[in-house]
């Protein structure tokens, strides 16, 4: 049974990383079905070389990203520390590197900028655009590996896995569906669903790879729901992955029964809430939503990592 290495490299004590590939995901600027008006979604692949032998970490991780420099906001406060905070960022290769090649780490990353409601930019993210502007063969300051919590079962394991997703949030899934799917890391007998939100359908990332893997594996299920290009069937309101999960009650319900685990990734903060009230909703529990949830988490079957 493999267990999670944590926080090998901290902020004192970190560890270099190189950038070997950079790809975007989302349409440029003006170029996709996202209107003016509501700015950019720029996401990027991200691939940098580490030594696994140096940095172990198991799918579900995340590595942590030192910017460079001085933190303005910081300077002015006239804080002691002006280094930059540490930002977390989900780990997407499976725990062998894609293909694996040569030892790297992948990222899915979103420059996290603020528009206002005419798509003028207010705010730019400090660390997602320092990463998101890297050229190749530029240095990247890491900790971590961080969690030992949302992770795939750590030994042979029967029963259905939910991966609920929006934006950034679909991360995690593309190493763990590479793992538990193509290489089956360990022995597993169950459906997986990817649930994935995003705002237009041509934000859904790593769209390709998710049905191929679909075409190939027949207990892989691949569901979307574009937020702001479809409606949901039961106010006619926008569709959400929390809909997606009421759509499918009956698979919900059995899994929740049946040893099976659910995992929620991404943003906005919060956005949990209404997948594990679809969830309450399906169980017919008698216990409260509260109770229901804390049972859930304390027998392994609710991970949730939002933000
Ligand atoms: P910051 O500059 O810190 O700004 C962040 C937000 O603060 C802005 O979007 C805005 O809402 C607000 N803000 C700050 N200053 C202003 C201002 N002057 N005006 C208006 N608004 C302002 N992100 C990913 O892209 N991919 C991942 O896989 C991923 N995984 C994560 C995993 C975990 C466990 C966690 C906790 C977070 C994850 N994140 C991920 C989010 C990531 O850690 C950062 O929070 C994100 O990139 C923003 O950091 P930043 O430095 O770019 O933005
Ligand atoms: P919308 O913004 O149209 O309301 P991104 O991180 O790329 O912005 O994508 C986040 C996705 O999650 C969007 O489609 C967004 O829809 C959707 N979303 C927003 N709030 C919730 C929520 N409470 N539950 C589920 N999905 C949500």
């Amino acid at each position: 049974m493999r267990t999670p290495q944590i926080n090998l490299f901290k902020k004192s004590n970190p560890i270099k990383a190189k950038l070997i590939r950079k790809e975007r995901l989302t349409p440029e600027k003006g170029k996709g079905k996202r209107p003016a008006n509501e700015g950019e979604s720029a996401i990027y692949r991200i691939t940098l070389s580490l030594d696994h032998s140096a940095y172990p970490y198991l799918i579900g991780q995340s590595a942590g990203v030192i910017p460079p420099g001085l933190d303005p906001v910081k300077v002015e406060k006239g804080l002691p520390d002006t280094t930059y905070a540490v930002r977390l960022y989900s780990i997407a290769s499976p725990s062998f590197s894609f293909g694996k090649t040569q030892d790297n780490i992948e990222f899915v990353i979103k420059r996290d900028d603020v528009y206002d409601e005419n798509g003028n930019l207010l705010h730019k993210g400090a660390c997602s655009n320092y990463i998101c502007d890297l050229k190749e063969g530029a240095e990247v300051i890491l900790t971590g590996p961080a969690g030992k919590k949302f992770l795939l079962p750590l030994s042979d394991y029967t029963g259905d896995l939910f991966f609920l997703a929006t934006g950034t949030g679909v991360a995690p899934y593309f190493g763990m569906v590479e793992e538990i799917l193509e290489h089956k890391l360990i022995q597993f007998k169950g459906n997986v669903y990817l649930i994935y939100g995003a705002p237009y359908s041509d934000e859904i990332v790593l769209r390709e790879y998710f049905e191929t893997m679909e075409k190939k594996h027949s207990n892989f299920k691949f569901i979307t729901a574009v937020s702001r290009e479809e409606k949901n069937s039961f106010d006619g309101g926008k569709l959400y992955i929390s809909h997606r999960v009421r759509e499918l009650a009956n698979e919900v319900s059995n899994a929740i029964s049946n040893n099976g685990r659910f995992y929620i990734c991404g943003g906005p903060k919060g956005m949990e809430k209404g997948v594990i009230e679809e969830m309450f909703k399906a169980a017919k529990s008698t216990l409260s939503y509260e109770e229901f949830k804390k049972d859930l988490e304390s027998k392994d079957q609710l991970f949730v990592e939002t933000y």
